[in-house]
């Protein structure tokens, strides 16, 4: 029979059946919208991270062995950290540029036996200097310090040449430096890497949840913080600011981070560009749900693929997070 009440716009009826509601549905989550951030580390051991489970500081040869099961999963991007003993560490961060260093050792052995493994690089000082900061730092006599950014800029471009000879395939300098994505353009078209992409990391916040992240790779900074260069969580406009230079300097595609917690910072400036924009999913994102999940409070599945999704809804074309192997296997099933 009709039912009660005189109701001709009834929206249930587009959420009936998993056909109807899958022909309904506006946002989707697949592999290929996954970049997976993985540490490599010197040595032979693959060691699992405390601090951010399910994660794993990988040789250069597990790196290898593991990007093969990424491919498989359909996973065809990663993004490499390095981790770097502290007998490694300067002032200035030198290691980052050694062509011997572990990140451009792991470029070369990844691209030989996967060329098809899209790898993305990060670029950044600190987990190579000893001040734990993104940049070059100048500490006055009389106690204070500076983040130099012109100096800095510098340094990141022998970085992102390093891992551009490697055979890195995208760069993302994750400094939050001013002037580094012209800098980085121009010096890769004249080395001939025209190829080359960047991802700018176009508005990273001073955000807390990057705790874990600094435990897994020891780079927490010595002292101060990153609030000079790393952006105010109460601003936007800023964001849109850092949007139009990065799309002015070159930009291939920007990126916002952390994720779920910046989502209208992403679905402004989907609005307001034609980029793609990626979002970074960051450890303590995903600790929330792993650690609720741990407890027996959350269904791990079924919060880390909302969370995932809302930053899909939101604006963002590519997410990168550590749960895209479980998500990869989530989706397989
Ligand atoms: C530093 C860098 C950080 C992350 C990526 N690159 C930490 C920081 O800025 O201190 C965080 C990633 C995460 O938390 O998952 N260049």
């Amino acid at each position: 029979m009709w039912g009660m009440m005189n109701l001709p716009i009834r929206p249930r009826r587009n959420r009936k059946s998993e056909v109807v509601r899958g022909l309904m549905r506006e946002s989707s989550l697949t592999a290929s919208h996954l970049i997976y951030p993985m540490f490599v580390q010197e040595g032979d051991a693959d060691t699992p991270i405390e601090s951010l489970p399910g994660c794993t500081r990988w040789s250069v040869k597990g790196i290898v062995g593991e990007c093969r099961r990424l491919l498989e999963l359909g996973i065809g991007c990663i993004d490499l950290f390095a981790v770097v003993p502290e007998g490694r560490k300067d002032p200035q961060g030198s290691e980052a540029w050694n062509p011997e260093g572990v990140v451009p050792r792991a470029i070369r052995a990844i691209k030989e036996a996967t060329p098809q493994m899209c790898v993305m690089t990060d670029v950044a000082l600190d987990p190579f200097n000893t001040y734990g900061q993104d940049g070059i730092v100048r500490e006055f006599p009389g106690g204070g310090y500076e983040i130099l950014n012109d100096e800095t800029v510098e340094a990141l471009v022998k970085q992102a040449l390093c891992h551009a000879r490697a055979g890195a395939d995208i760069i993302s300098p994750s400094d939050m430096m001013d002037g580094r994505i012209a800098a980085l353009r121009a010096a890769l078209d004249a080395e001939g890497f025209a190829s080359v992409s960047l991802m700018s990391y176009t508005a990273k916040y001073a955000s807390a949840l990057y705790g874990p992240f600094r435990g897994a790779l020891g780079s927490a900074p010595k002292f101060g913080d990153k609030k000079t260069y790393q952006m105010d969580p109460g601003n936007i406009r800023e964001a849109m600011r850092e949007a139009e230079l990065d799309a002015a300097e070159g930009a291939d595609f920007l990126m916002v981070k952390p994720a779920t917690l910046y989502l209208d910072v992403i679905a402004e400036m989907r609005r307001r560009t034609s980029l793609p924009i990626a979002a970074y999913h960051v450890s303590g994102e995903y600790l929330m749900v792993k650690a609720a999940a741990k407890s027996g409070w959350l269904d791990e599945r079924a919060a880390m693929m909302e969370s995932l999704l809302s930053i899909r809804r939101a604006g963002a074309d590519m997410i990168l997070t550590y749960a895209a192997p479980d998500v990869a296997r989530w989706l397989a099933e």
